[in-house]
């Protein structure tokens, strides 16, 4: 296969994988949310999550339902995993301390 034979040095076979996290709900935003919210929360395919602050209550209710072109992570993430990536994400919106 074209993989074993030198791409692999490019990391032409391997699938992309982000960079882990520093805590598990960073982890997790970078595996599920980036692609549309961005690295920073400061939106990409999707809206920005900075623009206005969420408490970690209102995510993960957004992380649960999905909605107009946001799919519903129920059954696909934890209760323990949205409650982190929501802490993460939330902790976007706030201004650092
Ligand atoms: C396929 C793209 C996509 C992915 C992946 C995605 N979202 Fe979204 N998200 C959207 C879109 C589009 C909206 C706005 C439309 C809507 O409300 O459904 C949205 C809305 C939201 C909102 C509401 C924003 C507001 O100000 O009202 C939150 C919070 C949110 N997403 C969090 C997350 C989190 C956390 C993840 C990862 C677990 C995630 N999203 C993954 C596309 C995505």
């Amino acid at each position: 296969m074209l993989c074993m034979v030198g791409v692999v040095g490019l990391g032409g076979c391997r699938q992309w994988q982000p960079a882990p996290g520093a805590s598990p709900g960073e982890d997790l935003y970078r595996k599920n949310c980036v692609t549309c919210h961005g690295v920073n929360g400061g939106g990409a395919d999707g809206p920005s999550l900075i623009a206005r602050e969420h408490s970690p209550d209102e995510v993960a209710a957004k992380v649960k339902s999905g909605g107009s072109g946001m799919r519903s992570f129920d059954g696909e993430l934890s209760a323990e995993e949205i409650r982190q990536v929501s802490e993460y994400a939330a902790s976007l919106s706030r201004p650092p301390k």
